[in-house]
């Protein structure tokens, strides 16, 4: 594995950063490595003890600017209160990083109503708060600057027992797309990543509980036969919000080890054939010539 910081020194200097749950995993992150990059940076989430002990930790790490704001995504208000301080305090909000998420496994005919919406209410309606608030503050102070969602690889695929999160994730991939080209206009880049397994926390304690980590081990299900690394997916994002990738546009970039197309090729499974088999099915292939 490689996981040595990839941009130069001051790549991010200038650029005042919000990222949405960014007090845990990856939006923690990602948060550290902007500010070891320049940026100032605003972190948001429901809890604020744990937004101010992230904040005081990557001050000190760093030596980088960092204000915590509490904020529920699902409530609009809330998000242009996050807006309104990040301005108050830096001058200005450059880029948003759409990063807070709820998830849970579950057998879709076992989630009430509310289970669903609550998901879908954090995943897609916090995303689309957030980009709707920033977005409009951006087009009418004629300011240039991007989003970046993190969605996930089943955005793409789908995927059973989390069905809330595989259609929410989904909306903002669409969501993603539309808006690149629609307020590509106005100087704002809109782009994605789809990780694959990163160990966290807050997605291990809901989707892997119990010995699930030991029976269902996420490395087993990846071409290079390892989890990822906080600091590789911190390396894209950087690059994503960074001006070095100024004419990247309504893109999904994914780190996923492969994950997602082991799992989709249909003779992919042929993976588990022992190496002195392959010399008998070779003549037996062979001998169907002319069948
Ligand atoms: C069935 C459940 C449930 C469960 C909650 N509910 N957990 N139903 N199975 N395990 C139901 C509740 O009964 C309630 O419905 C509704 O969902 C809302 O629950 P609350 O606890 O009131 O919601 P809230 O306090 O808003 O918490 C949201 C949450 C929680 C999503 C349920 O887990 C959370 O705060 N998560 C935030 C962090 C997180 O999820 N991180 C992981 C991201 S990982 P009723 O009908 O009873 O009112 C990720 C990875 C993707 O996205 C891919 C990885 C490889
Ligand atoms: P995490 O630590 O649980 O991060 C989720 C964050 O979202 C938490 O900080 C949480 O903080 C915040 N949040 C939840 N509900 C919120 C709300 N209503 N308003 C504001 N903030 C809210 O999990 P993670 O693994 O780092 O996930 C980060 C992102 O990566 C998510 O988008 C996830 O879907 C994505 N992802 C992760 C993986 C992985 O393998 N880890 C894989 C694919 C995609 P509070 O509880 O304080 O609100």
């Amino acid at each position: 594995m490689y996981n040595q910081p990839m941009l130069k020194d001051d790549a991010l200097k200038g650029k005042t950063i919000v990222v949405t749950g960014g007090g845990t995993g990856l939006g923690k992150a990602m948060g550290t490595y902007f500010l070891k990059l320049g940026a100032n940076l605003v972190i948001t989430s429901r809890k604020l003890e744990v937004l101010q002990k992230t904040a005081a930790e990557m001050e000190a790490e760093t030596g980088g600017k960092v204000l915590a704001v509490q904020c529920d995504v699902r409530d609009y208000g809330q998000v242009e209160n996050v807006l309104a301080a990040t301005i108050s305090k830096f001058g200005s909000a450059d880029v948003l990083v759409n990063n807070a998420a709820g998830n849970f496994i579950s057998p879709t005919e076992r989630l009430s109503a509310n289970a669903f919406s609550s998901i879908i209410d954090i995943v897609l309606k916090g995303t689309v708060n957030c980009t709707l608030a920033f977005g409009k503050h951006w087009i009418a102070a004629k300011q240039a600057a991007s989003v970046l969602n993190i969605v996930t690889t089943y955005a793409f695929t789908g995927s059973a027992y989390v069905v809330p999160s595989a259609c929410a994730k989904g909306g903002v991939l669409a969501l993603t797309r539309s808006l690149a080209v629609e307020w590509g206009k106005y100087g704002i880049r809109t782009n994605a990543i789809a990780p694959g397994p990163f160990p966290t926390k807050g997605a291990w304690d809901r989707l892997l509980p119990g010995d699930l980590a030991e029976k269902f081990d996420f490395k087993n299900r990846v071409p290079l036969k390892r989890v990822g690394d906080h600091q590789e997916l911190a390396n894209l994002a950087a690059f994503l919000v960074s001006d070095f990738s100024n004419y990247i546009n309504g893109e999904v970039i994914t780190i996923d080890g492969g994950e997602w197309l082991q799992g989709a090729g249909q003779m992919n499974g042929l993976e588990a054939i022992p190496n002195e088999m392959w010399d008998m099915l070779e003549q037996m292939t062979r001998g169907a010539k002319g069948s």
